[in-house]
């Protein structure tokens, strides 16, 4: 059926209810990939050791508990980033907790890390490496701490040694606004310590053959002040990665007041332009060294397209395929190969950081 034509009647139901179906649409096969003949290898990406058969991938949130991995590669997504998982099962805040603007194209969700915990997480992501024929593309574990923590890095240190060696790649999330004190490890010291544990658990706990890329995922919502530091502790750390950005506690002033007065992070179109910024600027302070995944607002391959020469090498989305539905992924893989043609590259690769042509030495260009 037509998205367009459900999508009032979706959004009749409160948002997580419609989740909630769609996690149960994907389950039973309800939710199909458009047929297509396209050829993608302009868009295929190599990084760290990976092969991404695009660059578009869904962005950590839709598939807290790897439930849905398979059908959601199969809807033309590069890559899916499950989780937030948490070491424990956990509720997280009271419903109702996100919460949509159609006018804006905008959610906004206050959900604290609602989930199975690890050992669940672990049983369906197991079920997901078994099945066969494996679908193609990516699949990274996005992971946070539970609300009652007081101590991160245990949290974080369990949560490799459960599941570091599954997964293509691993997000260190320390930007959700949800968790009370978890943007505080974003502090240079804070997320010093917080890296080197993951790092060192992922020596300790994954055989060499499995040492996933470790990336982090930061806010949008840091002074310049933070962002130079931070792309510095980045580079220091020796972390494999930066995913720029997670929701904003900002409230543009074009928002209905009543929308704009629920807690929690903002995301879809109203975070495009902040999103797209702070990768432009993290690109520009380490350089080009360390490989950036592009998110906030995307809705087109106008957009993958703009966070692409902002200096991102991958893009991934969520907010969007509330108002666009299941095919975005693919129509974005389309129309991303006619800008590139448009613009007379031959690869995505080129892409890159294009904004920073004069700025940057090409060969360190990622
Ligand atoms: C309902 C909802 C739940 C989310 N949950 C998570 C999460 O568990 N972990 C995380 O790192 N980001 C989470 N996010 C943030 C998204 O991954 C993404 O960074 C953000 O929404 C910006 O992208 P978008 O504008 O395309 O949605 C969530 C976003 C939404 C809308």
């Amino acid at each position: 059926m037509d998205y367009q034509k459900l999508r009032p009647l979706l959004f009749m139901l409160p948002a997580e209810t419609a989740h909630g179906l769609a996690i149960h649409a994907l389950k039973t096969g309800l939710i199909k990939a458009k047929p297509t003949q396209a050829d993608y290898s302009a868009l295929k990406t190599q990084l760290w050791h990976l092969n991404f058969p695009t660059p578009v991938g869904l962005a950590a949130g839709f598939d807290k508990n790897a439930d849905v991995l398979t059908p959601l590669l199969q809807l033309g997504f590069g890559f899916v980033e499950c989780g937030t998982v948490t070491i424990k099962p956990q509720i997280g805040n009271p419903k109702p907790r996100i919460f949509r603007c159609p006018e804006q194209r905008a959610v906004i969700n206050r959900m604290g890390f609602p989930g199975k915990g690890v050992n669940a997480f672990k049983e369906n992501f197991s079920a997901f490496l078994n099945a066969r024929p494996r679908p193609q593309g990516i699949v990274g574990i996005n992971i946070g701490m539970n609300k009652d923590q007081t101590n991160p890095a245990d949290d974080y240190r369990r949560l490799i040694a459960q599941i570091g060696a599954m997964a293509d790649y691993i997000t260190i999330n320390i930007s959700s606004p949800n968790t009370p004190g978890l943007r505080d490890l974003q502090k240079r010291d804070a997320f010093l310590d917080i890296t080197a544990a993951v790092l060192d658990a992922r020596q300790k706990y994954c055989s060499d053959a499995q040492q996933p890329p470790v990336l982090v995922k930061l806010a949008p919502d840091l002074d310049n002040a933070q962002q130079e530091e931070l792309a510095q502790a980045a580079l220091d750390s020796g972390i494999d990665g930066l995913i720029l950005s997670n929701t904003t506690l900002a409230r543009p002033s074009d928002l209905p007041q009543k929308f704009a007065d629920e807690k929690g992070g903002l995301s879809g179109a109203p975070l495009k332009e902040k999103s797209t910024e702070i990768i432009h600027n993290f690109y520009a302070l380490t350089k080009g060294q360390i490989p950036i995944i592009g998110v906030g607002g995307i809705e087109n391959a106008q957009d993958a397209y703009d966070k692409i020469k902002a200096g991102a090498s991958l893009v991934q989305l969520y907010s969007a395929l509330v108002y666009q539905g299941p095919h975005l992924a693919q129509n974005i893989n389309d129309d991303l190969l006619n800008l590139l043609k448009h613009d007379g590259y031959t690869h995505i690769s080129d892409a890159v950081g294009a904004n920073h042509k004069g700025e940057i030495p090409n060969e360190i260009r990622a």
